[in-house]
């Protein structure tokens, strides 16, 4: 089947990955063997779990979603497993637990890294056995539940760490759902912004001039580190802060933090000379600084002013906020604070510049881009000469 079938199970992408994951879930989905999906935050796990459960035989009963990093450990045992009245103190009446309540369905255990090795024990006893006793109770329960897991860790070395083991591992593994990030599939790019265009200006009964050819390849080419939740979301806000107008590349930059810049995480080129290598380090690195500084600073400003919307104006490191008209004194009082935070980050960024060039002041000042001068000043102002000493 192509991925332009009609069944595309939701699953939006042309590359050949993906039309891969699209036909192993026609595959899968009507057996009972457990599934593994592995991947970056925001590839489409999640998705891929539903898919399954959708296209197997279980589709009329119930798929739960666990999120096994979300529930505390101590109540872990019980929210999967259920416990008898009296179990525990506050267990004042018996209670089902996921399990029980997936039966029939599909079990989606999300996070799987992250549950504790006691509760992966008796995960492994009711894979192997389909057997599981509720907390505090002596009975044994069968169930019937079909387990997904989902991970964006790296299980095999969780293993080789001891923290994951190593039979659940295999277990789970018996059928494993790579999916790779956006950045490694590019060409599904132009198809997900447009079918993501047209849901959500249907959804919204929006009308919307589209992407000129040119936004589309810009958004083509950036790092998408939320992947494919990122790009979705992004492109949301656009359509709604530009108001249905036509995107063009000079408009998506406005929206564009610089936080996910292609050249970002890139290896430095090998062919450089050692020299230019290490300036493309440290101008990587300080891009890194100044992008944090950003988010940081895009933060405090929403705290101030709330309607200013996030990634709607890249804020640069050295702008000031515009002074509100009132200002309460504990608004006051917090944004000194948060002055001094500036503050401690612009040092912050000046001391690892200066030391990244072995306190060589010209070198420095070329790379933050200040005058000589303004950095003896800076340097003077934070007692940095005496810190280096
Ligand atoms: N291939 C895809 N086609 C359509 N939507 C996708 C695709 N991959 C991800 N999404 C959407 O992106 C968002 C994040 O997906 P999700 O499955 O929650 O990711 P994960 O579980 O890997 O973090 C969801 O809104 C999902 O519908
Ligand atoms: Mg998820």
């Amino acid at each position: 089947m192509s991925s332009s079938s009609k069944d595309d199970m939701g699953i939006i992408g042309k590359s050949p990955v993906i039309r891969q994951i699209r036909e192993t879930i026609r595959q899968i989905a009507p057996t009972n063997i457990p599934v593994l999906i592995t991947g970056e935050s925001g590839v489409g796990k999640e998705l891929v779990a539903h898919a399954i459960h959708k296209h197997s035989r279980r589709a009329t009963r119930l798929m739960l979603t666990v999120n096994c990093g979300a529930i505390p450990e101590g109540i872990l045992e019980s929210e999967l497993f259920g416990h008898q009245r009296g179990a525990f103190t506050g267990a004042v009446e018996t209670r089902k637990g996921y399990f029980e309540l997936a039966d029939g369905g599909t079990l989606f255990l999300d996070e799987i890294g992250e549950l504790p090795i006691a509760i992966q024990v008796k995960l492994l006893r009711v894979l192997e056995t389909k057997e599981f006793m509720r907390v505090g109770g002596g009975k044994v329960h069968q169930v019937d539940v079909r387990i997904i897991a989902a991970t964006n860790k790296d299980l095999e070395a969780a293993v080789l760490e001891g923290q994951f083991r190593k039979d659940l591992f295999y277990r789970l593994n018996a059928i494993k759902i790579h999916i790779p990030s956006l950045r490694e599939r590019r060409e599904d790019i132009p198809l997900l912004i447009e079918v993501f265009t047209k849901e959500f200006c249907q959804e919204n009964n929006l009308k919307f001039e589209g992407f000129s050819p040119e936004a589309i390849k810009m958004l083509q080419n950036r790092d998408w580190p939320g992947n494919v939740r990122e790009l979705k979301n992004f492109v949301q806000s656009v359509i709604i802060l530009e108001r249905g107008q036509r995107i063009t590349p000079e408009k998506l930059t406005k929206h564009l933090s610089p936080v996910n810049q292609p050249e970002r995480n890139l290896p430095v080129p090998t062919y450089l000379s050692s020299e230019k290598a290490e300036r493309e380090l440290l101008y990587r690195v300080l891009l890194e600084l100044k992008s944090d500084m950003n988010q940081i600073k895009n933060l405090l400003m929403q705290q101030f002013y709330p309607l200013h919307r996030s990634g709607s104006q890249p804020i640069t490191v050295y702008e000031a906020p515009v002074q509100p008209v009132v200002e309460e004194n504990e608004k006051m009082a917090k944004r000194k604070e948060e002055q001094v935070s500036l503050r401690d980050m612009e040092r912050e960024l000046i001391r690892k510049t200066l030391e990244q060039c072995n306190w060589n002041k010209r070198k420095a000042a070329q790379i933050l881009k200040i005058s000589e001068r303004t950095l003896y000043r800076k340097i003077d102002e934070y007692n940095l000469e005496t810190a280096s000493n």
